[in-house]
Order: structure tokens, then sequence, then C-alpha cells
């Protein structure tokens, strides 16, 4: 048997010409399927091959694969089948002319596909001194009967080309899975967090005897001025976490307070007052952006812009800009909403009322932003609001 003195291969110029063709679309390429094909049509190409194709090792599935064309679904083979396989266990190149004279051919694959196999070399693909796959060439084309040493040779390159790719691409495929992995558990952190939070802010809110969801609503009202206000899609998304907690300071009133009818009387008021101080002392030790911003606007939100505020007195914007929002919207939600000590006003009273407060209660601007879009504000304590929709409407009288 020879395997040599056959005309008609590619020159090395055109063996060049062609790996010059591909390495541009080979590394542009990601997807791993792809790759495989890219690559296999390439080898074919280079080596004149009928068919040509790159299996891989499924470590997982203890198979080898491989992708011969765009759209057909990937095939699969035991990891001992025929030539591949025993590149695969050996190590060594095949250079046979006649497959079926060789008691390593696996035929059943010509007889699934209706083929008939003759030459075949097949090359393994070798990565830090382990074998990953197999470069297979099947019946040399062209002038050629049989596959040549030199053929085998140029498998052998682009086997070490695509070794090199294909080690790189199952990197980059891992990194992939690795940080979609991450960033699920980071996303369910993250709603985990959220949701510790809302509850935090329900069981505040169920200890203050506050009617129906005032605390939802304090939160999307503040969220929808800090967007009017200009502040970022991820800034609004704070305030409105960070506003559910406003009350938080609540769970430290004791219940002869908090759920008295009537009148408090003035030392029952600090001590109602106090909710702020210590809502914020719960808060202020977290190291996360959204806790301290919790932190600022359970400490700051019955501060007044004009200084006459608790428990500070702060003044302007020395009251933070979250805490001065959702003041705001706790005013607002409070005089819409019936509470144990008042009926709910009417939506003239109340906008007079917001109106009268801007620049001493309330930042100017953050009541022009209000009135500016007052219906869309109020929308939610009218029958059929936003929060009807999401069964978050309180009881309201017109
Ligand atoms: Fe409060
Ligand atoms: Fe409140």
């Amino acid at each position: 048997m020879s395997y040599q003195g056959y005309a008609a291969d590619l020159g090395d110029g055109e063996v060049a010409a062609l790996l010059f063709e591909y390495m541009p679309k080979i590394a542009a390429e990601h997807k791993m399927d792809s790759l495989l094909v890219l690559m296999a049509d390439l080898g074919r190409k280079i080596v004149q091959a009928d068919r040509c194709s790159l299996w891989l090792i499924d470590e997982e599935r203890n198979e080898l694969w491989t992708k011969v064309a765009h759209g057909v679904s990937e095939l699969r083979i035991p990891l001992s089948a025929g030539f591949v396989g025993y590149s695969l266990k050996t190590g060594e190149p095949v250079l046979v002319e006649d497959a079926y004279r060789d008691s390593r051919f696996d035929r059943r694959s010509d007889i699934k596909n209706g083929y008939h196999t003759t030459s075949v070399m097949t090359m393994p693909l070798e990565s830090d001194d382990r074998v990953m796959g197999v470069f297979q060439a099947i019946n040399k084309i062209g002038d050629n009967v049989f596959f040549s040493k030199k053929d085998l040779e140029r498998l052998k390159l682009i086997s070490v080309y695509s070794a090199k790719t294909i080690e790189s691409a199952i990197r980059a495929e891992k990194l992939e899975r690795y940080a979609k992995q991450l960033e699920r558990k980071a996303e369910e952190l993250e709603s985990a967090h959220m949701e510790l939070i809302r509850i935090l802010g329900e069981v505040s809110e169920f200890r203050s005897q506050e009617v129906g969801d005032h605390i939802h609503r304090v939160s999307e009202i503040s969220k929808m001025l800090a967007r009017y206000y200009g502040l970022s899609d991820e800034q609004q998304s704070m305030i409105y976490y960070a506003s559910l907690l406003h009350d938080l300071g609540k769970v430290g009133i004791p219940d002869m307070v908090l759920k008295k009818e009537g009148r408090l009387t003035e030392s029952e008021y600090s001590q109602m007052k106090s909710h702020s101080v210590i809502g914020r002392t719960l808060l202020r030790d977290s190291k996360t952006d959204l806790l301290c911003m919790a932190a600022d606007i359970a400490g700051a939100h019955h501060e007044r812009w004009n200084g006459t505020g608790y428990p500070d007195r702060l003044k302007g914007e020395e009251i933070p800009l979250s805490a001065r929002i959702c003041s705001v919207a706790d005013v607002l939600d409070a005089l819409a909403c019936p509470r144990c000590y008042k009926t709910a006003w009417s939506e003239a009273s109340v906008k007079e009322e917001m109106k009268k407060s801007r620049g001493t209660h309330f930042q100017p601007e953050l009541v022009d932003i209000l009135m500016d879009h007052w219906d869309e504000f109020f929308s939610c304590y009218k029958p059929n609001g936003a929060f009807v929709k999401n069964g978050l409407l309180p009881p309201v009288s017109e």
C-alpha cells in the first residue's frame, strides 16, 4: 500500500489562500456547532475529501458528537466507534485506502446513510496533552483515489489549528455559562432582598394600622415623583423599595400609642414621632445603597423643607432627596385616605393643601411636579384608578 505519489493535490499557495479565507470567519464565530461546520468545510477543501467532520467528546454523555451542516441536527456516535474511536483511544492518526478491508471500520453509519466509504483519514485533536476529539476525512475526490501522507500532514495542520480554536470556544462557552449562572443567582438574591423589604414594609404597615396598602401607594407615588424629577431608572426603583420602609420604626412604638383612637397626649405624640429615629437606627448600618437610602427616608420623611419638621429640623437640601420625595407621597396619601382619626379629604382639599405646602412643608419643585401631573398622581385614589387594577385601592371617599 502506498499513500504517496498522487497528483492534483492543492499547492501550498492554494492551501494558504484557503486558510486566509477561513481564518477570519472562524475567528468571528463563537457558536461551537457553527465552528465545527466551518472547520470541517475548510478541512474538506484542503485535503479534497468528499466528507469531513470534526468529532468532539461529550464528557457528560460519553459520546462523540459533530455537526456536519447548518440546519442539520448533530450526529452522535459511541466513543469507541470505528476509525474515529481508534484515533481517540490511541492518539494515533489513521490513513486507509479501503475502509471495508480494515477491521476497525464501523460500517453501520454507511448502512444508515446509504453511503459507501472507501478512503479515510483521521487525526486526533489534541490540546494541552489531551485528546478532545478527532478530525475525520472520508473519500478522496478529484484525480486521486486515496489520501496521501501529504493530505495527512495537512489534516494535522488543520487539526492543530482547530484544537486551539475549539479549546478557546469551550473556555468561552464555560465562561458564558458561568456568567449566566452568576447572573441568575444575583437576580435570585436581588428578588429575595426586595421580597424581604416588601415584607418588612408590610409588617410595619400591619403594626401601624394604616389603611390598606398605604406603603405601596406611597412607594408608587414616590417612584412617579422621582421619574418626573429626572432621576434614573435605577434611582426610581431604589426609591420605590426604600419608601416601603418609611414607617419601619413604628414596629418600636407601643400598641397603646399606635392604636389609640382619638388625640394623642403630648408625650404620646413625641413617642409616636420617635418612629423616624427608630427606623433610621434599624437601617443605618446596612452596607447596601438601597437600605442606606431606606435609612435616610425612615429618618427624614417627617422633616420639612422650611426646617420645622422632625426629628432633626433639617432644612431644604439638608434633607435627603429620597426623603423629600417620600414625604410628599406620604402626606398626599394620608390626606387622600381615611385614618382612624379622620375621614378622607376631598380631591380639591387635598390639592389645595399640597399646593399650600409648597416651599413650607415640601420642596417647591416637587409640588410643581405634583400639580403638573395631578390627574395622574391622584388617579390611584379614584374608582377604577391604577391601584384598583392591582387590587390595591384603599377605601376613599370622594
Ligand atoms: Fe412616618
Ligand atoms: Fe406613612
